[in-house]
């Protein structure tokens, strides 16, 4: 049995109904059972836990084999917050996990470092630490950003006003990835015992600007019919301060939205001490439009 915790999130669900999909025995991990109700089936238990409350996990984990920790608590219902699910959480798990014997599969991110700008990479790399001091064999999967949510978050912006909306100047070339292929190769490192005890590093084939990544939503047959419209940085400044004290949530936001406006986020920043998979969904696959003759594929290219 593959426990998934986190398996009513966007990776989790397409994780799911792959593994479903080829009659592996899965178990979800969620804090609400209402929400994997779509998932449940002839594969497919939910079970209800939280991370933060590790007596909630023993049951969960009896008969495990795998678990998979694709949690994140940077944004999402219930007070969560990176300190309190992807580190504190990660390791109630990774502690779970190993009294039950399971083989660990770690959700992490691209750039994992303990002096990040962003408190949930910071909070990453806490856990991946507690993982490889306790847990030999363990698996670290890293993905950059997941093409799907910005594809989502953009058109949600764009809902009201026809115009996505670009934290920043929009200029800085990130590394996309898809969660198809991310639950893809996370599906055959469940099979592969040659990659345990390994850390793979899964990026996308473009490096888009948000102007690029929004230019081409614009081009697809459901896109927004307007350009985008911009929070400028130093409004993103001050919500980063001013709402730190009453909405915490906003104002983590607001600093990851200015270090995806600045800092080094390419697939250049990968490889260090990991395998590098270079996976193939880009943008135009996602959206189901082609990409026009002679288009660059890739901002830094
Ligand atoms: N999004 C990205 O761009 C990106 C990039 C690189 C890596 N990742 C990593 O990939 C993984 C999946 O990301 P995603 O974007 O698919 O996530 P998501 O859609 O935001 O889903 C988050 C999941 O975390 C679960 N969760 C949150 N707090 C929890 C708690 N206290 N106890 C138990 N479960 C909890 C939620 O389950 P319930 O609400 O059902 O309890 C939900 O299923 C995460 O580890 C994330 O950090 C994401």
């Amino acid at each position: 049995m593959i426990l998934i915790a986190g398996g009513t999130g966007r990776l989790g669900t397409v994780l799911t109904w792959r593994l479903a999909a080829r009659g592996a025995h899965v178990r979800i991990l969620t804090r609400d059972s209402e929400r994997a109700r779509h998932l449940l089936g002839e594969h497919v238990e939910v079970v209800e836990g939280d991370v933060r409350d590790p007596e909630s996990l023993e049951a969960p984990l009896v008969g495990a084999e795998h678990v998979v920790s694709a949690i994140q608590g940077f944004a999402g219902p219930g007070g969560v917050s990176p300190r309190s699910v992807d580190r504190d959480g990660n390791v109630n798990l990774i502690d779970a996990a190993a009294r039950a014997g399971a083989h660990v599969v770690l959700m992490s991110v691209v750039g994992a470092s303990p002096d990040h700008p962003m408190e949930l990479v910071r909070m990453k790399h806490a856990a991946e630490q507690h993982l490889r001091a306790t847990t030999p064999g363990a698996t670290i999967v890293r993905a950059t950003a997941f093409m799907e949510l910005w594809v989502d978050l953009l058109r949600q912006t764009a809902a009201r006003g026809g115009r996505p909306l670009i934290f920043g100047h929009g200029t800085n070339p990130i590394n996309f990835v898809s969660v198809r292929d991310v639950a893809a190769l996370i599906d055959d490192v469940l099979d592969d015992p040659t990659a345990r005890g390994s850390t793979i590093e899964a990026t996308g084939p473009q490096n888009l600007t948000f102007r690029q990544f929004a230019g081409t939503l614009q081009g697809s047959p459901d896109g927004p019919a307007g350009a985008p419209r911009h929070v400028p940085r130093p409004m993103l400044r001050l919500m980063s301060v001013l709402a730190a004290p009453i909405k915490p949530e906003q104002a983590r936001q607001a600093r990851a939205a200015l270090a995806m406006d600045t800092i080094d986020l390419t697939d250049h920043v990968a490889g260090e001490h990991a395998t590098v998979k270079h996976l193939p969904t880009s943008l135009h696959d996602v959206l189901g439009t082609s990409a026009p003759h002679g288009a660059a594929t890739d901002a830094t290219s």
